[in-house]
């Protein structure tokens, strides 16, 4: 890890969204919060370093960071002091218990919340010095269409928006789309459907959405944007059970239906982001 800390110069590194995105990155982002991002970028990540890959999490959501929390860890070093330069960037990645790497924000981030030219060139700094390191970086970020949000979401090559059947949820999920669309000019964004009750539910979902990006929405480019329904995971007592316990589901309750749902997630972005060497 000798070079994380010394990443190739990119100019736009100083300039507003949207940036060159950075490759191999997915954004686990959503337009409302508690609908299940940092759940799902734990375990997502869990089931594809079972599948082989060298994946790392950041807790991109700086103000408000609970990937900690989910995970039972509390280093002593986190992003906060790689921010201040307290720390090397590589003191502060840790290992967690589902076989990944994570580096988390720590408490004191709050500072960072609002994106200043220092935050935004320090997070390009650190992204930037991680992605050759990994197959595949998850951006656990926060909720909504702040600076911050659309900033992580900016270095990201793939945008994972995590919805639920909630018509609140579905509403705030069109808002930060239509916003990725016009803002970082991208032309797909994948969609994952969490707690859903029924099977093909989060299909008929994501098929709506679209329907209403089609009439509203234009792409710079002219053609519509495209959704991609990248799975369901059920509505499961075994996550809160998980959660409560500060496990990993994918480790405690691997036969669980939201845990499969999840493995089932890990093909579908192994497929489109890390694809296994032959
Ligand atoms: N598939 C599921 N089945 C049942 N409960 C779930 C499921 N997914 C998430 N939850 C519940 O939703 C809660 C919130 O999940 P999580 O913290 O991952 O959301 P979040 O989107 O990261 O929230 P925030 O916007 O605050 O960061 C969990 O603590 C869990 O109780
Ligand atoms: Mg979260």
């Amino acid at each position: 890890m000798s070079d994380v800390l010394n990443p190739p110069e990119t100019a736009e590194g100083s300039t507003g969204v949207p940036l060159k995105p950075l490759g191999k990155v997915v954004a686990v982002t959503s337009g409302k919060g508690g609908v299940g991002k940092t759940f799902v970028s734990a375990n997502l990540a869990a089931a594809l370093a079972k599948r082989g890959h060298r994946v790392l999490v950041l807790d991109a959501d700086l103000g408000l960071a609970n990937l900690d929390v989910v995970l039972n860890l509390y280093p002593k070093i986190t992003l906060h002091d790689v921010f201040t330069g307290k720390a090397k960037l590589e003191e502060a990645i840790i290992r967690a218990p589902g076989g990944f790497s994570v580096l988390l924000a720590g408490s004191g981030m709050v500072e960072y919340s609002r994106l200043t030219p220092e935050v935004r060139d320090d997070f390009l700094r650190i992204m930037s010095g991680l992605v050759p390191h990994y197959d595949v970086v998850l951006l656990d970020t926060g909720a909504g269409i702040s600076d911050v949000v659309l900033f992580a979401v900016s270095l990201a090559s793939e945008v994972l928006v995590v919805a639920t059947p909630e018509p609140t949820s579905l509403t705030d999920a069109y808002a930060t789309i239509k916003v990725l669309a016009s803002q970082q000019k991208r032309s797909t964004i994948r969609v994952v459907i969490n707690q859903t009750a029924r099977l093909g539910d989060g299909r008929a979902i994501t098929t709506q959405l679209q329907q209403v990006l089609d009439r509203f929405v234009t792409t710079e480019s002219g053609k519509p944007l495209k959704l991609l329904h990248m799975g369901d995971i059920p509505a499961d007592p075994s996550v809160r059970q998980a959660i409560m316990r500060r496990q990993l589901l994918m480790q405690t309750m691997p036969g669980c239906p939201a845990a499969l749902a999840i493995a089932q997630l890990a093909v579908k972005i192994e497929e489109t982001v890390a694809p296994r060497a032959a």
